[in-house]
């Protein structure tokens, strides 16, 4: 069972008067979710400077709501953090957690580069101007028209995933008399501490090519042969949501060797070694938040031990975060609906979204903290579970959670929601999808327009005899 506990808030009394207060837990201890929240006079959820009861009003629920001033702290965190203790050192946000047209501005702006994984995600990217020469594609299938668009594009990497799709980038770029930069993603065998579904690190993996077996070493020297190639170094990612820094330190000395044995056996020295995402990230109370100097110095100085024992340079540092800049930068807004009290069993409290805009607890049991937004200074009464409105007995975002006393017409705010859904989101059971704001220090805009029962129907047709048979779409 989990309880959001809000420490030490303002109120705002009758006549301005402000008066500081601690609501602690019932062991004591008193945090804040994290710095994006606090709570108006109003007993008001406030999210980035805005009283996300008046988001809810304004714009409707479900609603994903961003805080740019997060997003960018979060940015620059990383950033200055890595150049720290490794100046040779690049972040690329790994867009897949969260993107829109305005979230890659707000990367480009913020200086970082960009991870795309679809022909989708690189289109965004590059509607919203953002340099082609800072993004690297993912993906462990992509399309020729993907690999063309690419190409075209003059995006900066390729991540190799397969010895197909390296011959299929060498095939095209010659005959697009183009020479595509590369970068081979390597399985090195780590196993992060994360829910099995996510972890992509392991030998089993339907990413990347095994360095056990000789495989990854047959593929550098295939590309070393390739003449429409250039190879730049090599990328490993060992799974998501990982809060040790052991994992990444393990993955990134066995990275260093594969350089060192492919400089001996092929002469070729890797000047890029890119070590993922999968930084953690505080979803629960019990979630440690991933110390990012610790971890730095600690890669770093892998880095530069194995670099000083093999004899070989320093390669650029590459890191590919998506849910440590997104994460706890958003939260989704929902309206609850039917409460369902089972006496002895359970209490339901269903909301206006679920499933289809949050998928994460259906896919992989995530777990997530919730405040009722316009109580949000009442202390807990009753343990409820909050469900979703799709027919799927799996449709819930939390079991068990403290909550003060729910009512049909409450706002609930699920914390922590800023990357993997909006992305993930479906039309499951034709629910149009929710708009997401973002809100930077009391100002709110609209980034993605909440789509409408004409979007759902959109690209539906009534084909031939079918069409005849029914009613046109027109007439609904
Ligand atoms: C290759 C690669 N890079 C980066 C990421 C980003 O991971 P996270 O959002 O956990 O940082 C992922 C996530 O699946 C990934 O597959």
């Amino acid at each position: 069972m989990r309880q959001v506990v809000f420490a030490h808030f303002l109120t705002r009394l009758p006549g301005d008067a402000i008066i500081e207060f601690d609501i602690c837990g019932e062991d004591g201890r008193a945090v804040y979710h994290n710095d994006s929240i606090t709570i108006n006079s109003r007993g008001h959820l406030v999210f980035g400077g805005c009283d996300t009861v008046e988001l809810a009003r304004t714009y409707k629920t479900p609603l994903y709501v961003m805080d740019e001033v997060a997003i960018r702290r979060a940015a620059r965190h990383l950033r200055s953090a890595l150049e720290d203790v490794y100046p040779d050192a690049e972040v690329i946000y790994a867009s897949k957690a969260f993107c829109t047209v305005a979230m890659c501005r707000l990367v480009d702006e913020e200086g970082l580069s960009l991870d795309v994984s679809s022909g989708g995600e690189l289109y965004t990217a590059l509607v919203a101007g953002f340099p082609p020469e800072k993004i690297y594609f993912h993906g462990n299938n992509k399309s020729p028209e993907e690999i063309e668009m690419g190409l075209k594009a003059g995006i900066g990497r390729f991540m190799v995933d397969n010895l197909f799709e390296l011959e299929l980038i060498n095939q095209l770029a010659g005959r697009l008399k183009k020479k595509a930069d590369i970068i081979l993603r390597i399985t090195p065998g780590v196993e992060a501490h994360t829910h099995d579904y996510i972890r992509t690190g392991q030998i089993d993996s339907k990413f990347g090519i095994g360095i056990t077996g000789g495989q990854a070493q047959r593929a550098v020297e295939k590309a070393l042969a390739m003449d429409n190639v250039e190879l730049r170094g090599f990328h490993c990612h060992i799974g998501s949501q990982i809060q040790e820094i052991e994992p990444y330190v393990l993955s990134a000395g066995i990275m260093m060797d594969f350089i060192s044995d492919v400089r001996e056996s092929t002469g070729f020295t890797a000047s890029e070694l890119d070590l993922g995402g999968g930084i953690g990230i505080r979803y629960v109370e019990s979630d440690a938040r991933m110390d990012l100097p610790s971890l730095f110095a600690a890669i770093s100085k892998t880095i530069a031990d194995k670099a000083e024992r093999h004899g070989i340079p320093l390669p650029r540092l590459l890191i590919e975060p998506g849910r440590y800049i997104v994460g706890e930068a958003g939260i989704t807004l929902y309206t609850v609906g039917a409460v369902k009290d089972i006496p002895g069993v359970r209490t339901y409290v269903a909301v206006d979204g679920g499933m289809a805009d949050n998928p994460r607890v259906a896919l992989y049991r995530a777990q997530y903290e919730a405040v009722v937004a316009n109580k949000a200074n009442l202390r807990p009464t009753a343990v409820v579970s909050i469900a979703g409105k799709a027919c799927e007995s799996g449709d819930m975002l939390i079991w068990d959670i403290e909550l003060p006393r729910v009512e049909p017409g409450d706002i609930i705010a699920v914390l922590s929601t800023g990357a993997y859904t909006y992305s993930m989101a479906s039309n499951y059971n034709r629910f149009p999808r929710p708009a997401c704001v973002f809100v930077s220090e009391g100002e709110a805009y609209c980034v993605v327009e909440r789509e409408t029962y004409e979007d759902i129907i959109a690209k539906d047709r009534l084909p031939g005899a079918i069409g005849q048979a029914r009613p046109s779409a027109a007439a609904l």
